[in-house]
């Protein structure tokens, strides 16, 4: 559904038809709000201007043209600076008394953040006499038309279920690239109202970079659905709009030599990110050697050899998407050349797209991620169902992948930098996901784990395993049981696992006196 929306300024500023309840003129000083809900006896002016308050906010152009877009969905700034909290907050207000009665919401992740922005804005350039109350335990504004403001936060991915229940007009989340997927998805869901004729929308300042880096950039800037969405196909690129700005949009940091010195001075790839408002960089990026110009080829141009070895790689997904890849590799370099990533398939059907893919290569492994192999109710694992199809149609069972994870996002680093990885063009999601993945700041030789990240798990466990097995790494128990575990034959299988197992126990177990010399009684092993 694409809508449009006269929002907060909009109505004003093109002089058309006041709102309801309120009017709100642009001036020299301020936007001015003459309310029919005011409370005459909040203030008392001498003249005839005793039923207008003024907001103090002359927006500059770049956050007049924020507030004028008429998209459901606004994504504000890209840069540090140019005035994009303040946008937000005055957004809020200004919807508030566009509809009497209606509810905002005004989000950051944390605590102390929407202190230091947000509600510091508030107290500070919102002048008392304007709203009816502020009640400082739960951070709502009672404004006097009845319309209410609130400031939340949610520190947890769970956090954000607080709000449920309550319904908001508008939804104003600030620094959104630190929030998830799934807390954007579940505030939509919380934005609606009953005032008639009120539109419901949502908008967002934020630098690129963080945990929602990647599907922040998917929905407004490269405008197509975010890896991760539940309904992909109901993405509706008209209803985002980004309005890009930067710290030269705000007058008072443009003139500001000493604030523009520090952004010039940050490392490259976050000075590209904070000043220029680059989201193809971004601070915390893991892969920052990956360059499409020199690790992406056309497959046309590999030139692949019968000989060469090939093998798949696959990160199971259901409600996330399950990606697969293929790889190849002659005595240089390792090449993944094709992709196949894809939302709510069953086990059976993704293998049978795999069988459909691999036709006439010879395929030795298939490396599947291990949490396939964990068998929750009676039914063959996911692992199994897969391995059943590939296995019916000359296609390797899986075995579980190599998931040292740090290990492995270390050894994509040093094949790209060595150039001894080559991805090709039609891997895009893999392409895409690269550049978008953020160190844990917790576990700083570790990615942060976030929504859309499944092409990059699937890569990795294509090429650690690989190397774990060219190498003679010791795989863990379960993994080597699998290795061994090869027949389509269900009898056999069992066979083949009990004897596995017993020759671990047999290879790993102490030298037992017993063994030598079995007591009376003792089990035989
Ligand atoms: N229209 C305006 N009139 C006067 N001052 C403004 C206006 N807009 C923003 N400012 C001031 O400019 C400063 C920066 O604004 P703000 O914090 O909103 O920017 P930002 O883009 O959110 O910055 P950051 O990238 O650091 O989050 C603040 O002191 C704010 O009060
Ligand atoms: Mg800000």
């Amino acid at each position: 559904m694409s809508a449009t929306i006269q929002s907060g300024l909009e109505r004003w500023f093109n002089d058309g038809v006041p709102a309801a309840d309120c009017i709100v003129e642009d001036a020299a000083d301020g936007i001015t709000i003459a309310d029919a809900h005011l409370d005459p006896s909040a203030f008392a002016p001498a003249d005839d201007s005793s039923s207008r308050l003024v907001l103090p906010y002359t927006p500059f152009p770049r956050q007049r043209e924020f507030h004028r877009s008429p998209a459901k969905y606004r994504l504000f700034g890209g840069a540090a600076g140019p005035g994009k909290s303040k946008a937000l907050l005055m957004e809020a207000i200004l919807q508030a008394h566009e509809h009497a009665g209606a509810n905002s919401l005004l989000m950051r992740r944390t605590f102390p953040e929407l202190e230091a922005s947000l509600l510091l804005y508030f107290r500070r350039d919102v002048p008392r006499e304007l709203y009816r109350a502020f009640n400082d335990t739960k951070h709502v504004v009672s404004w006097w038309n009845g319309s209410t403001t609130r400031f939340g936060y949610s520190r947890s991915e769970n956090d954000i279920y607080q709000y449920q229940g309550a319904e908001y007009l508008f939804i104003g989340v600030d620094e959104l690239t630190l929030f998830t997927l799934k807390q954007w998805q579940f505030l939509t869901s919380r934005n609606r109202c009953p005032v008639p004729g009120a539109f419901a929308n949502m908008a967002a300042a934020s630098n690129p970079g963080n945990i929602g880096h990647a599907w922040v950039k998917s929905l407004w800037i490269d405008k197509q659905a975010a890896p991760g969405m539940e309904r992909p196909g109901e993405y509706d690129p008209e209803d985002y709009a980004f309005i890009p700005a930067r710290v030269w949009d705000n007058p008072i940091y443009a003139t500001d030599a000493n604030y523009l010195k520090t952004l010039h001075a940050l490392p490259e790839h976050l000075r590209r990110a904070f000043l220029d408002g680059d989201w193809d960089v971004f601070a915390g990026q893991y892969f920052s050697n990956f360059d499409p110009a020199r690790h992406v080829e056309r497959a046309e141009r590999i030139g692949f050899a019968d000989w060469w070895p090939r093998w798949i790689s696959m990160d199971w997904g259901f409600e996330h998407p399950a990606a697969v890849y293929w790889h190849s590799q002659d005595k240089t370099r390792t090449v993944t050349y094709r992709e196949f990533v894809r939302q709510h398939m069953s086990p059976r059907n993704l293998a049978h797209e795999i069988v459909e893919r691999s036709r006439s290569e010879r395929i030795s492994n298939v490396y599947l991620s291990p949490d396939a192999f964990a068998r929750r109710t009676d039914e063959s694992s996911i692992a199994e169902q897969i391995g059943d199809v590939l296995g019916a149609n000359g296609l390797p069972r899986p075995v579980p992948a190599d998931n040292d994870r740090v290990g492995g996002w270390l050894l994509m680093y040093q094949m790209l930098d060595a150039g001894e990885w080559t991805i090709t063009e039609n891997c895009a999601e893999l392409i895409r996901t690269l550049p978008s993945l953020v160190r844990d700041s917790a576990r700083v030789e570790d990615i942060e784990k976030m929504d859309g990240d499944d092409a990059a798990d699937a890569a990795r466990y294509g090429l650690k395993s690989r190397m774990r097995s060219q190498t003679g790494a010791n795989a863990p128990f379960d993994q080597r049981i699998a290795a061994r575990v090869t027949s389509n034959d269900p009898t056999i299988r069992a066979i083949q696992a009990r004897k596995a197992e017993l020759d671990e126990q047999r290879r790993s177990g102490p030298i037992s006196f017993a063994r030598h010399h079995p007591r009376p009684g003792a089990p035989l092993r």
